[in-house]
Formats: structure tokens, sequence, C-alpha cells
């Protein structure tokens, strides 16, 4: 029989090498290969054999009509903007990664979860950072139904899965997959090989029983989570719990989902009784100013299904540095740069002996291009020290020419800011409604950036 080889695995790109290199042949990343055992290829002749139990139970060819509508049984959790991030439930079978800093709230999350499905789904709480005493006594503190809820405190995967045959939870909760480790393996745990094939067991694991499984992992200083980025194609949803530190409140945002929207937001409140859930949250992004302040525009984002007013601040200041700084919190980095310049090219203000910081208020992340045009304003507004207009909101994408182009859905915008008591806003021409009026809003169609920062 062929023995178990060992293969380099690159934590970047999931490729897979035969020797050990210092440099990643495929994506060029330096010392991320780690050591990883290959189960040997079946022979021909014993796969030969396997095809012959075609007949007992082994995949077939099926018309996919057959099989579309018994799919996808979900269960609602309870919790509805957990339901929300995860496309309106619980599917059966799926592995949900959740990723987050230290402290953010993960295991209080997915705690709570277990404890919202109570005697509805079974489930196992399987720690492989705090004992169970611990475990326990959050539960507790969190008010939950104890009797439900079972834990095991283990890391070695084998162990676990025998666990989990024998009690056969409908829903299994890992924290953290960088504890689990394989006997398979001689590497650390927590390192790539061994966080990827414990994922790859536990993967294997829901799709044979249909049970849910969420993995908790850790993230990296770069943001990314912690393991090979194979983690994240192996999974079915990958949802990041984002927070400002210092902040109650926690974004649960899904970065990939199989079944729902990505970029779908689910906002909680940390209290002393566990998180809580903002039903609500577009007021919660906005600094309470009594009166309008320079360097604040308020954009309405719409990330995932649903509009939210926030609020970004921008500092414009003399840069004693020979190359000043461009600091962005909560937006991209290149984004910003790109912005100043296109600022200086088509809007006549030049910020290059200037520091930039520009931060999102709240802790949350804003990727859609909708952001462009507020944080030009908010720039400008520092820069000149004059407050934009009061109850104005903007959005919009801004073009490398000066342009201002048009981003989705731009009128359920409108119609949220005008029912939280806006009454202009700033916005590319083709999101202007067409006809009529939305609430008291005074739309200002804009085509050139020139336009939108005279209109500011
Ligand atoms: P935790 O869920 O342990 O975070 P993670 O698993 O992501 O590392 O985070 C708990 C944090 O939240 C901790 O700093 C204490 C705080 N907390 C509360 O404020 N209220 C509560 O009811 C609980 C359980 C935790
Ligand atoms: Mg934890």
């Amino acid at each position: 029989m062929a023995k178990a080889r060992t293969a380099y695995v690159c934590s970047q790109c999931g490729s897979e090498h035969s020797k050990w290199q210092g440099q990643c042949a495929d994506c060029g990343a330096w010392n991320t290969l780690g050591a990883f055992v290959v189960e040997p290829a079946q022979t021909p002749a014993a796969r030969r054999g396997s095809y012959a139990g075609a007949a007992a139970g082994a995949p077939r060819i099926t018309p996919l009509a057959s099989v579309a509508l018994a799919q996808e049984a979900r269960t609602s959790i309870g919790i509805g903007e957990l339901d929300r991030v995860l496309g309106g439930g619980l599917v059966e079978g799926s592995v949900v990664l959740v990723g987050g800093d230290p402290g953010i709230g993960k295991s209080t999350l997915l705690l709570q979860m277990l404890g919202a499905l109570g005697t509805r789904l079974s489930s196992l709480y399987v720690s492989g950072e705090e004992s169970l005493a611990q475990v326990a006594a959050r539960a507790q503190r969190l008010g939950l139904a104890l009797d439900p809820l079972r834990g095991l405190a283990e890391t070695c995967i084998e162990r676990i899965l025998e666990h989990a045959a024998a009690e056969r939870p409908r829903v299994l909760v890992v924290d953290s997959i960088q504890t689990i480790w394989t006997e398979l393996l001689t590497a650390a745990p927590g390192s790539v090989s061994q966080v990827r094939e414990s994922a790859a067991r536990l993967t294997r694991y829901a799709k044979e029983t249909g049970s849910g499984v969420f993995l908790v992992g850790h993230v990296t200083k770069e943001g990314g989570i912690a393991g090979p980025r194979v983690l994240e194609h192996m999974v079915d949803a990958v949802l990041y719990f984002e927070g400002e530190a210092g902040s109650r409140f926690r974004v649960l945002r899904a970065f990939k989902n199989r079944f729902g929207a990505v970029n779908e937001l689910g906002v909680f409140a940390m209290s002393d009784k566990g998180l809580r859930e903002v039903p609500n949250p577009s007021a919660i992004f906005l600094s309470a100013h009594s009166e309008p302040t320079p360097g604040s525009a308020v954009m309405v984002t719409r990330e995932g299904t649903r509009p939210l007013l926030v609020e970004v601040q921008a500092l414009v200041d003399a840069s004693p540095l020979a190359n000043p700084r461009r600091v962005a919190l909560g937006l991209e980095q290149n984004r910003l740069a790109m912005l100043l310049a296109v600022l200086h090219r088509h809007g006549g203000a030049a910020v290059y002996d200037q520091d930039v910081f520009v931060n999102v208020v709240g802790g949350i992340r804003v990727q859609e291009t909708a952001a462009d045009l507020p944080v030009l304003l908010a720039v400008l507004s520092s820069f000149r020290n004059r407050a934009l207009p009061d109850k104005t909101i903007a959005f919009g994408e801004v073009g490398l020419s000066g342009e201002i182009r048009p981003v989705p859905n731009g009128e359920e915008r409108l119609k949220e800011a005008a029912t939280h008591g806006f009454v202009r806003a700033i916005v590319p021409r083709a999101n202007a409604p067409k006809k009529g009026r939305i609430g008291n809003l005074e739309v200002i169609a804009v085509d050139r950036l020139g336009d939108a920062l005279a209109a500011g």
C-alpha cells in the first residue's frame, strides 16, 4: 500500500508543493508553507472496487429537479439579526466560520444561539479554549436555560467526532478551530496543516450528517482568519464580527454566504446580559452633534439588503512630515489615496502637504464605492473648516475623471434618509427620483465632482 506523504501547503493561497521553500511559487508569499500529510491515493483497483458499490447508497447522478426541493431545510434561530446574516436561518448541513478579534463576543454569540435553539435542535458546544466551568458560568450569566445545553472540553478532532457520532447533535459549535488538532499530523495545533485538516474533517461531518457546524476562527493582525485561505473556500459561510474597541456595538457581516446575501449586516449591542439585537440600527452610526461640525458627512450605505445611515469623519491638518499621513479607518486605504488625487485634479483642493485621517463612526467597515462622495465632502469640509449644511446626506461613486457615478438602490437610500429627518441629499444624477418627491427631501443631482463640492 502507498505510504502517506508530506506536502507543503501555502497558508495564503492553499497551493501544494512537494518540497519546503521559503517562497510560495504560486502566489509569491514568503514563509507561508507548512507541512501537511496527504492520504495515499487509492490504486485503480481499489477505486474500481468502490465504484462497484455504487448501487448501495454511493453518490449517483440525479436530476436536480428532484433534489432542489428537499434541500435547504432552514431553522430560524430566534435571534433575528443572526438569522438575517445567515440568509434567513440555519441551513441543515451547512458550515459557518465566525471570525473576529479576541473578546469581541464570538463565544458569547454562539452560546446565545444554542440557548435560543434550546430544545428545538439538539446541540453540542465543543470548547477548546475555556473550561466547561467557564462556559457554564457564562451560560448562566446570560440567563440561558441550561438543561438543553451540552458541552465538551476537547481539542482532538478524532475524539470530538467520536462523541458527535454518539450524541448526534443537530448543531455543533467548535470554539475555536485553531485549538483543534488531528492525530494524523505532528504539526502543532493552530498550524496551517492542523487547521486545514480539522476543518476538512468537520466539513465532511456536516455534509454527511446534515448537522449545522459553526467554527470560531481567530483573526490575524492583517484582519484575515488565521490559517489557510482555503478554510474560507471550504465552508459555506464566513461571518466576521466587527466593532470598535470601547464601543458597545458589534456588527456581524456575511463576508461569504452560499445561502444568502453577502455583506449582510447584523447589529448587536454588548450588554451585561450578553449580546442584544439592534433591529433598527440606522441611527447608531451617527455621532450626536448638536449642530453641524466641519469634517463630518453622513452617507447612506446599503450593505447587504438594508440601508444604513453612517457618518464619515475626516480630519485634514498641515503635516510636519515629508510624506503626509493618509489614515483610513473603516475604509480602504488605497481608495482614500485615489480619492484625494481626484479631489486635487478635479476638485481643485490640494491636500498633498496635509495629513488626512478618515474614520467611519461606530467601528463599522464600509466597503462599497457609494462612500466616495461623502468621504470627499468630509475631507473638503475639514480642509476648509466649513461644515456641510445641516441634515444633509450624500452618496455616490467618484470616477478617476471626476464624474459622479450612480450606485445601486438609490431610491431606497433616499427613503431611509427622509425617514430619519434629513432634508437635503447630494446624489448622482441617475440616482435622483425620476418623478415626485421623497418625503420633504431636496435632492441635488450632480454629474461632476465640482458640482457636488459646490453643493456641499
Ligand atoms: P467572548 O464572547 O469571550 O469573545 P470571543 O469569544 O470573541 O473572544 O467576549 C466576551 C466579551 O464580552 C468579554 O470582554 C466580556 C464581554 N461580555 C459582556 O460585556 N457581557 C456579557 O454578558 C458577556 C458574556 C461578555
Ligand atoms: Mg471565545
